[in-house]
């Protein structure tokens, strides 16, 4: 079985969602707490054994290759003023020489272009997808949950979550043979289904193995769901070929694509950062007492 070491964050979308502010920066580089919530999603593919990550971009977003570079103006300042916690917190954010590709989707086509543009670095062995709107926080980290799965039944991984009720029109949903625990073999899946005929309650959530096989399922270049090439009919088409599992992992989710859910990120990590959480419920006790 070969190794997970490569994942693709497709970081393209417009960000239509949290407008105005993802008119000049870029969605994914929002804050939570202090940092983007790209930062913990490199973190999460970091402790999952990640070692290289591809970038799928678009126009406008330079700042995601400047967040993750080395920053030596800054670095010699906190050098000199001895404040070294600091300093190991910066070159740790920062991606180590190789570590990072970041290609260009050219035109919004949709997820499963958007992981298509990620073949050439990718080659031929399996590899993650990470979502970056959805934050995830769980323990083991949600990837490292995924590459567990992987490594026990092999084939291609889809994370899965409850979808809230009347919502599942805006997602992937998975149809499961029978369960073994949290792992389920799946035996179909529907982007966007039309309200009413979705096939379980379980929603695609944002984190997926697949084989490199998937690149050809997507070559086709076949429009899905709002007109856009979907990784989940690509996956669909693989899934007559290749095994895939399902796998409902153990944490919460955050959509940070959108205002309250980013808000809910903001206020649940503070809440959770053992320097903040003191003043962050405080705070957060007053505005609700007013
Ligand atoms: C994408 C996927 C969908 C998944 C969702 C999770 O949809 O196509 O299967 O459930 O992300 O956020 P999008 O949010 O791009 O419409």
């Amino acid at each position: 079985m070969k190794k997970v070491r490569k994942a693709v964050l497709p970081v393209a979308g417009l960000g239509t969602r949290v407008l105005p502010i993802a008119k000049s920066t870029p969605k994914n580089l929002l804050n939570v707490v202090d940092r983007p919530i790209l930062s913990y999603i490199v973190a999460e593919a970091r402790a999952a054994g990640i070692e290289h990550i591809c970038f799928i971009t678009g126009r406008g977003q330079e700042a995601i290759e400047h967040y993750f570079d080395r920053q030596p103006e800054i670095e010699d300042i906190l050098r000199a003023k001895g404040k070294d916690d600091l300093l190991a917190e910066l070159l740790g954010e920062a991606g180590r020489p190789g570590e990072m590709s970041f290609v260009r989707q050219g035109e919004p086509h949709g997820l499963g272009h958007a992981v298509w543009c990620a073949r050439e670095v990718i080659g031929d062995e399996p590899f993650a997808v990470i979502l970056p709107d959805m934050l995830m926080d769980a323990n083991p980290g949600t990837l490292s949950q995924a590459i567990a799965a992987y490594e026990k039944v092999g084939g291609n991984i889809v994370v899965v979550e409850p979808c809230p009720d009347g919502q599942a029109h805006k997602y992937g949903i998975v149809a499961l043979g029978e369960r073994d625990g949290r792992l389920a073999p799946m035996t179909g899946m529907v982007e966007k289904p039309a309200p009413g005929t979705e096939p379980s309650n379980l929603f695609i959530s944002g984190r997926y193995i697949l084989q490199p096989e998937i690149f050809e399922a997507l070559s086709a270049h076949e429009k899905g769901a709002g007109g856009e090439i979907q990784l989940t009919d690509a996956m669909a088409r693989l899934m007559r070929s290749q095994k895939f599992h399902a796998l409902e992992y153990d944490g919460v989710t955050y959509d940070c694509g959108d205002k309250v859910g980013l808000l809910r990120a903001n206020v649940a990590f503070a809440l959770k950062r053992p320097d903040l959480a003191a003043a962050a419920r405080e705070a957060i006790e007053a505005l609700l007492r007013a």
